[in-house]
C-alpha cells in the first residue's frame, strides 16, 4: 500500500470518524435487505410503536397540505404549537413554562443536535449514566467532547447513584445527561435522584421523550419541575407513535434560547410546517390514543417479559417505563452483536444487541414491546426453537471442555 500523501487533505473529518454505528438501525437495515428477498421479519429492534398516531394529527397534517401550508416557518416553530407545548407541559409538569423557552425541532434528535452544539466544547466532559441511548456519546464526540460513562446496575433497578455521578465530576465536566424513563433499561429515576442530579452543578440535559410512559406506581419527574437551568428534550415520536413525523422540542434555559434559535436558523431553518400542525392536534386531541397505547403496552410488557423468562432470559425486574426490556442473554452467548444478527438471520426476529447501549449492557439483548400482540407472539414462537438449538450447542461445547 502506498503511504498517504502528506499534501493531500484528509478525506473525511476526524469528527465524523468519531461516531459509532447505531446498531438498532443496522439491524433494521439488514432486516430490510432480507425483506427485499421475500423474508418476513418480526421487528422488535427499534423503538417504533406499532400503533396508529392520533387520527386528529394525521388529519391536521393532511388538511395543512391541502391548504398548501408548505412554507418555512419561524425557526423556533409556529407560535400556536409552541403555545400548545407550553400548555401541555403546564399540565403534565404542574408548572407553567414560558412559550419563549420552547423551540420546536425535527424530532428529539434535532433537539439533541442543537442542545449539545450549544453546550459542548472541545475537551469538555459529559457524564452519561450507562447503559445509555446509543447516540448520546456520539453527540458528545461529534462536538469534540469526551463522554464519561457512569455505570448503573440491574440489581439496583438501573437507578442512577447520584454519589457515583458526583464522584465523576471534574473541572472539565460540562453536563450530565439523564433519560427517564430510560432507553434501553426502562428505569424511571426517583424524584430524589433527579433532585440530586439537578443540584450537582453541571447543566442537566434531560431527555424526557418517554415521559408518561410508566407502569405500576412509577411516576416521571421532569427536570422542568426542579428549576429553570436544564435543557429538556422531548417529542411526539413515542407517546403519540409519530416517529416518522419527525417532530420534537427543547425547553431551554432563558439565556440559551437566542443561541438555539440561531443554530436552528442555520442548521435546519425550521421543522416541517404541515407536521407542526399535526403536533398541535396531537397535543389537543391525542390524549385518548396515548392512554390506549399505554394500556396496550402494559399488557404487552407482561406478554414479552413472561415469554422471555420462560425461554431462559434473565430479567430481574419488570421494566418501570418506556417500552423496552433489556434481557440478560448470557445463557445463549456473550457476544450480543453476534447473537442478535444470528437471531435475525435464523429466526427472522429483529432485536438490538446490548452492546449498542455500552459495555454495561453487553451480554444482553433489547426488545421493544410497543407492538401488536401478534408480533410479540410470532417473535416468541420463532425464537424458542432457535434459542434451544443455540443453548444445546453451547452446553455441548461446555461439556466437551470438561465443564
Ligand atoms: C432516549 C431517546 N431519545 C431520543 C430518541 C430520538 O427520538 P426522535 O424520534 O424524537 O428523534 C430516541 C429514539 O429512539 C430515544 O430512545
Amino acid at each position: 500500500m502506498s503511504a498517504p500523501n502528506p499534501r493531500k487533505p484528509r478525506q473525511w473529518t476526524v469528527r465524523s470518524d468519531a461516531l459509532e454505528p447505531f446498531l438498532a438501525m443496522e439491524v433494521l437495515e439488514r432486516a430490510a435487505e432480507l425483506e427485499r428477498q421475500g423474508v418476513e421479519i418480526a421487528h422488535l429492534e427499534l423503538g417504533e410503536p406499532e400503533f396508529a398516531p392520533p387520527p386528529a394529527a394525521s388529519r391536521a397534517c393532511a388538511d395543512a397540505l391541502a391548504r398548501d401550508e408548505t412554507n418555512y416557518t419561524d425557526s423556533r416553530g409556529i407560535w400556536p404549537l409552541r403555545e400548545a407545548i407550553a400548555a401541555d407541559l403546564g399540565v403534565r409538569v404542574g408548572r407553567s413554562v414560558p412559550v419563549e423557552r420552547v423551540l420546536v425541532t425535527q424530532g428529539t434528535s434535532s433537539a439533541m443536535t442543537l442542545s449539545f452544539a450549544c453546550l459542548v466544547e472541545a475537551g469538555d466532559e459529559v457524564l452519561i449514566p450507562t447503559p445509555h441511548y446509543p447516540c448520546y456519546p456520539n453527540f458528545v464526540r461529534f462536538y469534540g467532547g469526551e463522554p464519561v460513562l457512569v455505570p448503573t446496575a440491574a440489581e439496583d433497578g438501573w437507578h442512577i447513584d447520584p454519589d457515583r455521578v458526583a464522584a465523576a465530576i471534574t473541572p472539565r465536566t460540562k453536563a450530565i445527561v439523564v433519560g427517564s424513563p430510560a432507553n434501553p433499561t426502562g428505569a424511571v429515576q426517583p424524584r430524589a435522584v433527579m433532585e440530586r442530579l439537578a443540584e450537582l452543578g453541571p447543566t442537566l440535559i434531560s431527555d424526557e421523550i418517554y415521559s408518561g410512559l410508566v407502569y405500576d406506581e412509577h411516576q416521571t419527574t421532569s427536570a422542568l419541575s426542579l428549576g429553570d437551568e436544564a435543557f429538556v428534550l422531548d417529542g411526539f415520536s413515542k407517546r403519540y407513535a409519530m416517529t416518522g413525523f419527525r417532530l420534537g422540542w427543547v425547553v431551554a434555559p432563558e439565556a440559551a434560547t437566542r443561541r438555539l434559535q440561531i443554530l436552528q436558523q442555520n442548521l435546519f431553518i425550521s421543522a416541517n410546517s404541515f407536521v407542526q400542525c399535526a403536533g398541535i392536534a396531537a397535543l389537543e386531541e391525542g390524549a385518548g390514543m396515548a392512554a390506549q397505547m399505554l394500556e396496550a403496552c402494559t399488557e404487552r410488557r407482561s406478554l414479552l417479559v413472561e415469554g422471555l423468562r420462560r425461554m431462559g432470559f434473565g430479567i430481574d425486574r419488570d421494566p418501570e417505563g418506556a417500552f423496552y426490556v433489556l434481557a440478560d442473554a448470557t445463557r445463549f452467548g456473550s457476544d450480543s452483536r453476534r447473537l442478535a444478527f444470528e437471531l435475525l438471520e435464523r429466526a427472522h426476529v429483529g432485536i438490538t444487541p446490548g452492546i449498542d447501549f455500552g459495555e454495561a449492557a453487553e451480554g444482553r439483548l433489547r426488545f421493544c414491546y410497543a407492538l401488536g400482540r401478534e408480533t410479540i407472539e410470532t417473535a416468541l414462537a420463532r425464537l424458542e426453537p432457535v434459542l434451544e438449538e443455540i443453548s444445546a450447542h453451547s452446553d455441548g461445547r461446555m461439556k466437551g471442555m470438561g465443564a
